[in-house]
């Protein structure tokens, strides 16, 4: 049985096999409506989620399946003490397939572990995020055709980020590919990005603060949101919320093929008037996290296509 709990679970080819069903998937889903009839996924959710919880919804009933699940840590028996290990015991005996979403980074690891059915990580803390991460490489191929040879910027809280850390880890083993690190100097990537993803790919990156000088260069812009809850204490969160906005005037030095993405939510970080800009691809990414998991849940219940 198979989890996804790290984007290094599945291997590039892998990867692309799955992002091609997507793809498929998306060029005629009425296909796929009955692949998954009488299966059934349970969200976990033990911290807020809109895009996320909502998009595996979909996916699952998308495919002719049915969802059962809570949305809050409050809603469900971990209020009671109740260990994960517990919940996803008997939550095998009432799914197929599970997606967990915790404040605790590892805790859908150690779920997986006590599992009978298989477990999705749908983001651990600050730790990581596999399937936004596919979601993020879906809408990287479909706007520029591959996966390597480009420079990529991520920028805003790269340190409490969790999607940042999924996307350098699984973006490190293709070829060719240069990372533009932009922060504050407080949310610097974690050295274990560096250590674990960077230096054994031998991945060229450099570390700036400022948006501005990395536009020019950039193939990819990815943007995001600094982490709220993740913060020690709400004056750091006030000092550098508005760090970076991306307007049209950094817009305007960026390449015309360049493409704007960001997990969601925004908060403050992109102004409104980017999203007319035809590089915006946030909102085709959101559209792509439904289609990458629909593949997804199938390739994990090794169910193939009619
Ligand atoms: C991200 C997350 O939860 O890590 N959102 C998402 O899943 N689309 C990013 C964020 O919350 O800023």
């Amino acid at each position: 049985m198979r989890h996804l709990i790290d984007p290094l679970d599945f291997t590039v080819e892998e990867t692309q096999e799955l992002l091609s069903l997507a793809n498929r998937i998306a060029a005629n889903p009425e296909a796929y409506q009955s692949v998954c009839a009488h299966k059934k996924l349970a969200t976990l959710f033990y911290e807020p989620s809109t895009r996320t919880r909502l998009s595996f919804e979909a996916a699952m009933l998308n495919l002719g399946g049915s969802v059962l699940g809570f949305s809050s840590a409050d809603s469900s028996s971990a209020s009671k003490g109740e260990s994960v290990a517990d919940t996803i015991r008997v939550i095998s005996g009432y799914a197929d397939i599970a997606a967990m979403r915790h404040p605790k980074e590892g805790a859908p690891r150690r779920a997986a572990h006590y599992s009978s059915i298989p477990v999705i990580n749908a983001g651990d803390g600050g730790h990581q995020h596999p399937t936004q991460t596919l979601t993020d490489l879906l809408t990287i191929y479909r706007r520029k055709g591959r996966l390597n040879h480009m420079t990529i910027g991520l920028c805003g809280d790269l340190k409490f980020g969790r999607t940042v850390h999924s996307l350098i880890k699984s973006l490190s083993r293709y070829e060719g590919i240069r990372f533009v690190l932009i922060s504050p100097e407080e949310l610097r990537v974690p050295d274990y990005v560096i250590t674990e993803a960077l230096t054994p790919n031998n991945i060229e990156y450099v570390e700036m603060t400022s948006l501005e000088d990395a536009m020019p260069q950039l193939d990819i812009l990815y943007m995001t949101r600094v982490q709220r809850e993740r913060f020690f204490n709400e004056e750091d969160y006030i000092r550098l919320k508005d760090t970076y906005i991306l307007t049209g005037d950094k817009m305007a030095l960026a390449k015309e093929d360049m493409a704007v993405l960001h997990p969601l939510p925004r908060v403050n970080e992109i102004a409104l008037t980017v999203d007319d800009d035809p590089r915006a691809a946030y909102f085709e990414q959101a559209q792509n996290g439904v289609y990458v998991r629909m593949a997804l849940i199938m390739t994990l219940l090794g169910l193939k296509e009619d």
